[in-house]
């Protein structure tokens, strides 16, 4: 067998697979690599034991910075709020956003809806008009023999709200879909969705099987598979910022303010109608949304597709957010879907989503997607403001230069030298290499 491939991998230790992957996949020190993972391991085990649990085949902690955007005004209530992100100047945008918007009002967030969804899709080949008929009975069957898996969340006021039979013959032959809405509270609900799903599937299966009306070659189902949908237009959040247009006054050298009102109106409307910088756009509002939803232990994978689904719901992929301007007043708005929770999965189980959770104040999930959405929105605004001011370079770069400095092993004296040279000129890898080298040579 080729050395590089092994079984029962998964049931190696922890200090075994570090091994295993040293020796195969390594380099020559293998000492040092050991060093390299577990000086990332967590000095309390309980800790480490639970992040150990999250995932498969752990052998260390990938770690990320978590910063804190302090200032945020949202709905009348000052946030502090907690981002994980790795890209430099994200919280440094957000920050300068929440602080401009801060005396103008700050954000108004609003949840428009909070329907999630589920699908069975399922072949069968008999009369679609029987299988409508039979539906309002099935829908009963399946509802009732699922009743001891919603009870906690009926008692917090959610649960299925309804179940839909569509044909999808048109498109593919026999083909049908179970479309289940829910709602499920406080929680993201993915296992509560898929739970009832499955249940769902099977007491399908049931029905066809013993259904005195259908025939016997009526009682062939296909079920092909259940499982909740990620796309979510229907669980939707919108947050705005408003200013009268004089209000950007100074807000960059002497661009005046209805120059620069104007030219972030185009610059949103670029992104509505063209779908390359649609994409660009539409990472820059990810850029806050993914860094909050990941420092509250959230699914960000699931918020991404969904946000970039939504975004192509008209046919071709567009801005998530709009700018307009009327009577000298300029508006500014995202609305997204996002489906977040504040209870179950990873948000009291990993300590610092835990903490992220606390220091918000202990949200609701209708609260949590204010917030996220009202940090999508500033870290938008900070971006375009950006592009049609300095560029992004300039700042992005300035923030980068600690990392170049890391990465140059630079000492604290060239750190500091280095910071005060570029604090008036423009950033650049190479230039600062140059810079770390001469002031190294000179000693
Ligand atoms: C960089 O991570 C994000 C931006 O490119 C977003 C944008 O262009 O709007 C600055």
């Amino acid at each position: 067998m080729n050395e590089k491939l092994i079984s029962g991998f998964s049931k190696l230790s922890k200090k075994e697979k570090i091994d295993w992957v040293n020796t195969h996949y390594g380099t020559e020190d293998v000492n040092a690599n050991t060093d390299d993972f577990s000086v990332f391991f967590h000095e309390n085990a309980a800790i480490q034991e639970v992040i150990d649990g999250f995932s498969e085949n752990t052998i260390s902690n990938f770690i990320l910075p978590y910063g804190i955007a302090p200032n945020f005004l949202i709905n009348g209530v000052v946030y502090a709020v907690p981002m994980v992100i790795e890209e430099s100047s994200v919280v440094a945008a957000a920050s300068s956003a929440a602080k401009f918007w801060l005396s103008r009002g700050g954000f108004t967030s609003t949840v428009l809806s909070t329907v999630k969804i589920g699908q069975i899709h399922f072949k069968w080949f008999g009369d679609t008009s029987l299988l409508y008929r039979l539906f309002p009975d099935i829908k009963e069957k399946l509802l009732f023999d699922s009743k001891h898996l919603g009870a906690n969340m009926v008692k917090r006021g959610g649960g299925v709200t309804d179940i839909e039979l569509l044909h999808l013959g048109h498109l593919e032959e026999g083909l049908y879909q179970l479309r289940v809405k829910f709602e499920t509270v406080n929680s993201m609900g993915a296992n509560f969705i898929n739970t009832h799903l499955e249940s769902f599937s099977s007491s399908l299966k049931e029905y066809f099987n013993s259904s005195s009306f259908l025939s016997p070659e009526d009682r062939e189902l296909l079920i092909i598979m259940s499982i909740l949908s990620n796309y979510t237009p229907e669980c939707l959040v919108t947050a705005t910022v408003s200013c009268p247009v004089s209000d950007f006054n100074g807000i960059y050298k002497d661009m005046g303010a209805a120059e620069f009102a104007n030219k972030f109106q185009q610059a949103v409307r670029i992104a509505e109608i063209d779908p390359y910088r649609a994409t660009t756009h539409n990472k820059g509002i990810f850029n806050g949304i993914d860094a909050v939803v990941l420092a509250t232990g959230n699914d960000f994978r699931a918020v991404e597709a969904a946000g970039h689904a939504y975004a192509a719901k008209d046919g071709s992929y567009k801005s998530l957010s709009v700018c307009k301007i009327e009577n000298d007043i300029f508006t500014f708005s995202l609305t997204l879907p996002l489906a977040i929770g504040t209870i179950g999965g990873l948000t009291h189980l990993h300590p610092l989503a835990k903490k992220t959770l606390s220091i918000l104040g202990e949200p609701d999930a209708k609260m949590l997607m204010q917030i996220v959405a009202s940090v999508g929105l500033a870290q938008n605004f900070a971006a375009v403001k950006s592009l049609i001011t300095s560029g992004i370079q300039d700042g992005h770069m300035r923030m980068h230069l600690m990392n170049i400095l890391v990465h140059l092993q630079a000492n604290e004296e060239e750190k500091s030298s280095a910071l005060q040279h570029f604090s008036k000129i423009s950033v650049s890898f190479s230039s600062v290499r140059e810079f770390i080298d001469s002031m190294r040579s000179e000693k």
